[in-house]
Order: C-alpha cells, then structure tokens, then sequence
C-alpha cells in the first residue's frame, strides 16, 4: 500500500515538474514571433509501441493523442497554418492490417474531432491524391472538408496518400495542360506559378518542421515547400511528444537566424 502511495506521489511530482516546464516554456515563448507554418513529421509510433510490447497499432492510436493535443496548442497560439504528415504515398507498402487500422484512425478522428475542430474555427485541407483512398475514409476527409470549409482560424493541411514527389508531378502536368490550351506561355512558369499547382496553394511555405524519432530524413515530404524551412529533430518518439516538445520546438525557431540565402541585417 505505502509502495503504491509512494509510485502515485511521484507520478503527481512528475506531473507537477511538467505543468512547471511547460508554464516556463510557454513564458519564455514570444507570441509575436511564432512560424506562420508549421509541418510535422508524425513519426515512431511503431517503435514507440514494439518497445513496450504492444502491437504497432497501439502506437499509432497514441499518436492521435499526441496530434489531438498539438492541435490544440496551435489553437491556442493562434498559428495560422499547421501541416501534419499522416499517410505517405509509400506507406501503401505496409501490410493490409496496418494500413486498414490507419485509415480506420483516420475516420475515428475525423468524424470525432470535426465539431470541436469547427468550434476553434480549425478548417481541414487535405492534401495528397484523396480519391485513391478507402470509400470510407473518402467520405470522412470529404464530411470533414465540407463542415470546415468556412472556417477561418488554423489551416490544418493534413497530408494523406501524399508525396512531394507526386504533388510536383500533378503540378508539372497542370502546368503542361495550360501550355497546352495557350492558356500560359513557358516565360510564365515562375516559383509563384508552380507554387499556385501545389497543395498548399495560397499558404506561406512552412517556418518549421518538426521531425520526431530520431531519423533526419525528409521522406518524400514538402519537397518544393521546404526550401527555406528550419528544422527541429529529436529523438522523442512521435506518441509522446505534447505540448511541452511543441514549445521547445517553438523556442528554438525563435532563437534561429533566418537568411533565406543572404546575409543577416544588424
Ligand atoms: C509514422 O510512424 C506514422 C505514420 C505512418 C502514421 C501517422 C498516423 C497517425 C499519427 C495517426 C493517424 C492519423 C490521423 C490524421 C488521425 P511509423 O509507423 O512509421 O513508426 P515507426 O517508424 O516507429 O515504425
């Protein structure tokens, strides 16, 4: 019994220790200063749930915790554009099972967060070749699209069936079909013309990107989006990354020196 107390205090101290450390980030934090853009690299949630014994779905439904809790801090900040990486165009690789868990998440989210996502005027662009996604989890991405479409406050892009490599193949060929019906000369293809044919269309490019379990890889993410984007890695696996990674990630964008290739202004 007292061992059992013992493990619940320390829980709550642990706790405690958190609330501090994010009360702390969040003071350091300058609220004039955040990214417009932030991308996130939802990545671990394997690793994460095979280093406790559990099935690789048990990590990916922790992460939806972590997701539903960045969300709702980058309401909070009031961010104005937040990218996250859900389904790859390659993760089709994965077995059956695990992609049908996937997009089963997927739906489970959509259909249980749109109306608080709607009430903190959230608006969902979904971004990546949707209609080769499952009948249900179209009708989830196009219930969720519908709903938010007038929203006003964070764009929350989230990347499904997406590829940088794909976005910029659609790009090309939209392009092509304008050179095609006379509709653009090639003089006219410029960043602001092949950007206009991107998923992001109409949105800065992103500030940060956040990539958690320690793989420094861009994995086929952004590809022309991240140009100029600075970079925040750590080895926190994806499901237990919060509120806390999110402002250390913030705090460290504000302490970066952006040059965009020229020199620094003093
Ligand atoms: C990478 O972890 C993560 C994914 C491929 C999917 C991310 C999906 C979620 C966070 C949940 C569902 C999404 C939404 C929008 C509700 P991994 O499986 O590659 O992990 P590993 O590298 O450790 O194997």
């Amino acid at each position: 019994m007292f061992k059992r107390l013992r493990g619940i205090r320390c829980k709550n101290s642990i706790q405690q220790d958190d609330n501090n450390l994010e009360k702390e980030l969040m003071r350091q934090l300058d609220l004039s200063r955040l990214p417009a853009h932030v991308a996130i690299i939802m990545d671990g949630n394997g690793r994460w749930a095979t280093k406790k014994g559990m099935p690789r779905s048990f990590g990916h439904r922790a992460g939806v915790k972590s997701l539903r809790e960045v969300v709702k801090l980058c309401v909070e900040l009031k961010l104005k554009h937040l990218t996250v990486y859900a389904f790859s165009t390659e993760n089709w690789k994965r077995p059956r099972e695990e992609i049908n868990i996937l997009m089963n998440l997927l739906v489970e989210y959509l259909y249980k967060e749109i109306d608080e996502l709607c009430a903190n005027n959230v608006r969902i662009n979904p971004m990546g070749i949707i209609s080769e996604l499952p009948e249900h989890a179209r009708e989830a991405v196009t219930m969720a699209v519908r709903k938010s479409e007038n929203n006003t406050g964070l764009v929350f892009n989230v990347a499904l069936n997406y590829g940088g490599r794909a976005e910029l193949i659609k790009a090309a060929k939209e392009i092509g079909q304008k050179l095609v019906d006379g509709e653009l000369t090639i003089d006219e293809i410029n960043e602001q013309e092949i950007a206009r044919h991107l998923y992001t269309a109409g949105q800065p490019d992103p500030d940060l990107l956040i990539r958690p379990s320690g793989d420094y890889r861009v994995s086929n993410f952004l590809l022309w989006q991240l140009a100029y984007t600075e970079f925040w890695l750590t080895d926190t696996m994806w499901p237990d990354f919060g509120r806390k990674e999110l402002l250390q990630a913030l705090l460290d964008y504000q302490r970066r020196e952006r040059r965009f290739g020229g020199l620094l202004h003093n």
